[in-house]
């Protein structure tokens, strides 16, 4: 017997939208046709493994296994996986190429797959761009391939919407699971009606707290832009002023930052200074759409300088540390945490990376880190330009200088007695503003980014 699924859904690419996407709708009764190239992948999905680490996903996953299995497959083929759903989501990553513009590349593969599936198909199809992607780009480049390979017209034969995905590492089923809205650019209205009807669906009562805002495709494609960069903005704001306060004694950019946030009109997350932010979107982002602004004409200050803040923080704490620790070369310096942020073993565009290649810059080759999740990531980003160590009683051990680079909650919990007892020159400088200032600039030789010592 054949069950009548009320949505079936294909989801073209499985990172971390595509296959949180897949196991969430899974979960709700629609039958979810993912796929990839990779056969391996394809593999361990079909056997309910999650190809990555993200928190909840797997134990979705081993629940779908156990009741469901027939709803979450995935395929080689994504052909055969249009085919035999009624909407596709295009869930592909966009990578920064050499020159920091966007490489649209497997956007464009997967319009033609789409195109040729549509050519075989007769009935209405919904396209949905789920990846983030400069303005301008599903109209005129996946709307336009899938015409021309399946000679079906947008709009009549096939519907083409534009849903942008908000969700952060670490809470990508959360945030998929929760949205505090969804934004639909939509080719027409019948595009955006049929995914504003998936979602009542699927969301049901959750859609009282969460507005669904209706927009043309390009409106919608500059929103993630909008979100992304503001979010920069605001950690490069904070940075700015941490560097303010550390032109006056006593000034403390983490209480300075609580009055500023505590405006209704501004809200205190994302203004937490440090050593500058990482991760697979904010630097691709910023970068996708100031390189797109610039090739129509216009070139962004703003962008520049996010961009720019955020590099010199990496600058900054290194000059922090050799203050603190005097000249470092010849001296052994410990990195407490490498991945971007906590909670990931996530490597892209990490501070650390800023920080190690500075150290290195300044001839300091006795470097050591510790991360408790990505030390393996980290070996393969950097190579032999610094050791790693498999505990932080190690990655102290004979050293001169300590910095703060990621707030696990692991190094949370250090006190000033235990650098002393484990560091040739207990020298700390904390890039996270993660440690009580008052007790560690008593009892160590200390520097936080965004105060200076109390005269
Ligand atoms: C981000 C966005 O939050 C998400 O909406 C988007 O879809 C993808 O990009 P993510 O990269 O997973 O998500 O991490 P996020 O938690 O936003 O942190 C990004 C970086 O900013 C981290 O390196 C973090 O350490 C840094 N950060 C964050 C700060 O330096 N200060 C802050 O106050 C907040």
């Amino acid at each position: 017997m054949f069950k009548i699924y009320k949505y079936r859904v294909s989801i073209l690419g499985t990172g971390f939208i595509g296959l949180c996407s897949a196991a969430c709708f899974a979960e709700k009764d629609i039958k979810v046709l993912a796929s990839t190239h990779n056969e391996k992948k394809a593999k361990m999905i079909n056997d309910g493994i999650a190809p990555f680490f993200e928190a909840g996903l797997q134990e979705m996953m081993d629940n779908i296994k156990k009741k469901h299995p027939e709803l979450l497959q995935c395929m080689l083929d994504p052909i055969k996986a249009v085919l035999e759903t009624d909407i596709s989501m295009i869930t592909q990553g966009t990578p920064m190429r050499e020159d920091k513009s966007i490489d649209l590349s497997y956007i464009e593969s997967t319009a033609r797959e789409i195109g040729e599936a549509l050519k075989q198909k007769d009935k209405y199809h919904l396209v949905v761009v789920r990846s983030t992607v400069v303005p301008g780009t599903t109209r005129n480049l996946v709307g336009k391939i899938i015409k021309d390979v399946s000679g079906k017209e947008p709009g009549k034969d096939y519907g083409l919407c534009m849903q942008p995905e908000f969700l952060a590492e670490g809470r990508s089923i959360e945030d998929t699971l929760h949205p505090d809205r969804i934004v639909i650019g939509e080719f027409d209205v019948k595009s955006g009606s049929m995914l504003q009807e998936f979602y009542e669906y699927f969301y049901g009562e959750h859609l009282n707290q969460c507005p669904i805002l209706r927009m043309n495709l390009e409106s919608a494609e500059l929103v993630k832009y909008g979100n992304n960069c503001l979010l920069s903005t605001k950690i490069s704001y904070a940075n700015e002023f941490a560097n303010f306060a550390e032109l006056v004694p006593n000034v403390d950019i983490v209480q300075v930052m609580k009055g500023v946030g505590l405006d209704y009109r501004i809200n205190s997350r994302f203004l937490g200074a440090g050593v500058g932010f990482g991760g697979s979107c904010f630097h691709k982002d910023v970068n996708a759409i100031k390189a797109w602004s610039k090739s129509k004409g216009y070139t962004s200050r703003l962008l520049e300088a996010v961009l720019d803040i955020n590099d010199d923080q990496a600058v900054h704490i290194v000059d922090l540390a050799e203050e603190l620790a005097g000249n470092l070369m010849g001296k052994k310096v410990s990195l407490l945490g490498l991945a971007f942020k906590p909670g990931t073993d996530d490597m892209r565009e990490a501070a650390s990376i800023r920080v190690v290649n500075e150290l290195i810059k300044r001839g300091i080759k006795n470097i050591e880190g510790y991360d408790p999740k990505a030390n393996e990531k980290a070996a393969i980003e950097l190579g032999d330009k610094i050791k790693f160590a498999d505990s932080i009683e190690q990655v102290l051990k004979d050293s001169e200088c300590a910095l703060l680079i990621t707030e696990w909650d692991e190094f949370k919990k250090l006190t000033p007695e235990d650098f002393k007892k484990h560091m040739k020159t207990p020298n700390l400088v904390d890039g996270r503003r993660l440690y009580n200032y008052e007790i560690f600039n008593k009892n160590l030789f200390f520097r936080a980014i965004g105060r200076i010592n109390l005269e």
